[in-house]
């Protein structure tokens, strides 16, 4: 897909990896719709440094544990640019889980962010690309979705669903609208990661280096613009990691 004047949605668009594909595909020339939570400051920010760019950009807030507030985050998104030709699902929810501390409520709420929510947008926005006859969906995932890190039950759950979710969404949609996601190892560690955390996993990567978002978000655009021959994949981006 040529992405200039396409107009894609990215979730979790404020910082970090988010912030890193929006820039990405605004700088191939489409429009973005950012959206964010918590981070509002944040977001403008992003949306600032998408119009520097040279295109245009729209912040809008929901949380994806909420349908209805994810109903109309699509139905926002779509009236900002009056169509959405690509949909990143960036956005989820991530923290330590130990079995014996997990509460029914943080497992329900990792599947909310993470799997229902993207879910219900890529249904809402996937459709309407389907009837457009074009579109691309990206949902990022993580290697852990695939290789379950024993501390992290729900948020590896919420990831191998998100992959399966992937795969059949590739088929429903089809043949108009490809959807593939992305597994990345890690690529920005977590805030409160310290330098033993860190040393840790470049030893365990067979590059010798934690990612950089910029690693996320070229691949994002190689899914987006790209071969049109490839759905229903997951493009592992770790370092070679989970080979180990
Ligand atoms: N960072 C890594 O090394 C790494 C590795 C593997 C996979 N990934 C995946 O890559 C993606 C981006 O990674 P990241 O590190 O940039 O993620 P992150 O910083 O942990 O989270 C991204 C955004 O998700 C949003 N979010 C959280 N709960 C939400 C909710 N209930 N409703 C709506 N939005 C919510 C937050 O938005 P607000 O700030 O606006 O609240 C947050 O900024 C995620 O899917 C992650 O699982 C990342």
């Amino acid at each position: 897909m040529e992405l200039s004047g396409r107009a894609a949605l990215v979730t979790g668009a404020a910082k970090r990896v988010g912030r890193a594909i929006a820039l990405a595909l605004a700088g191939r020339g489409a429009d973005v719709v950012l959206h964010y939570r918590s981070s509002a400051s944040e977001a403008r920010v992003t949306a600032e440094a998408v119009e520097r760019l040279g295109r245009r950009a729209v912040t809008i807030h929901a949380d994806l544990a909420r349908p209805e507030q994810v109903e109309a985050l699509a139905d926002g998104a779509v009236q900002a640019f009056g169509t959405i030709d690509v949909l990143v699902n960036s956005a989820a929810l991530f923290y330590r889980t130990p079995l014996e501390k997990l509460t029914g409520e943080e497992w329900e709420q990792f599947l909310r962010v993470n799997l229902t929510g993207p879910f219900l947008l890529a249904r809402r926005l996937g459709l309407l690309m389907k009837r457009r006859g074009e579109g691309k969906i990206v949902n990022v995932a993580d290697i852990a979705g695939m290789r379950p890190w024993a501390e992290f039950l729900p948020y590896c759950v919420s990831k191998g669903a998100l992959i399966t979710l992937t795969q059949g969404l590739a088929k429903a949609l089809a043949p108009e609208v490809q959807v593939n996601a992305v597994a990345p190892g890690s690529v920005l560690l977590p805030e409160e990661y310290g330098e033993k955390e860190r040393e840790a996993i470049v030893r365990a990567t067979p590059l010798k280096r934690i990612g950089d978002p910029s690693d996320v978000a070229q691949t994002v655009l190689f899914l987006v613009e790209g071969p049109d021959f490839i759905t229903g994949q997951v493009v592992v981006v770790d370092g070679g990691r989970s080979l180990a």
